[in-house]
């Protein structure tokens, strides 16, 4: 069905100048972007995004990591774009991902893997919401 999810380029991918290649993969298959935007992400709206990893050990150099430079904000829309940017970006952990995947092409470490994307319908929703007014986005 058609879906919009929320995606993300980390600090590491921007910092790397990867913005560019990474647009043109959403645009090669065929998602619209509905919302973007180059932002620095606070401690509140981290701690908001990953408030479920609250209690791993790696919450602190997480959110470290993501406020830690600026970082571009995505609303992408399209048929089933929750999963299927999944799959673009690849298993979490670099050393796992498909070859041909972003974290496969572009990351080596499981703490600065390059993109984020939502995991399900109610991620997607909340953290639209999270970085997104409602004006912002396309119709
Ligand atoms: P993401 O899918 O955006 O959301 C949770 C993030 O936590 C994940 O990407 C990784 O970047 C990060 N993460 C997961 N596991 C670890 C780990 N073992 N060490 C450091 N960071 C991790």
């Amino acid at each position: 069905s058609m879906e919009r999810t929320f995606a993300m380029i980390k600090p590491d991918g921007v910092r790397r100048g990867l913005t560019p290649e990474i647009l043109a993969r959403i645009q090669r298959k065929g998602y619209r972007v509905v919302g973007l935007k180059q932002m620095v992400i606070s401690r509140e709206t981290a701690e908001a995004h990953y408030g479920e990893h609250k209690e791993r050990p790696f919450f602190g150099e997480l959110v470290d990591f993501i406020t830690g430079g600026p970082v571009v904000a995505i609303a992408l829309e399209g048929e089933n774009a929750i999963a299927g940017w999944r799959g673009m970006m690849g298993a979490t952990n670099p050393a796992s991902a498909a070859p041909g995947t972003i974290r496969a092409d572009f990351a080596t470490t499981m703490g600065e893997n390059v993109t984020h994307g939502s995991d399900s319908s109610e991620s997607a929703a909340r953290e639209l919401g999270l970085f997104f007014a409602e004006g912002e986005l396309l119709a």
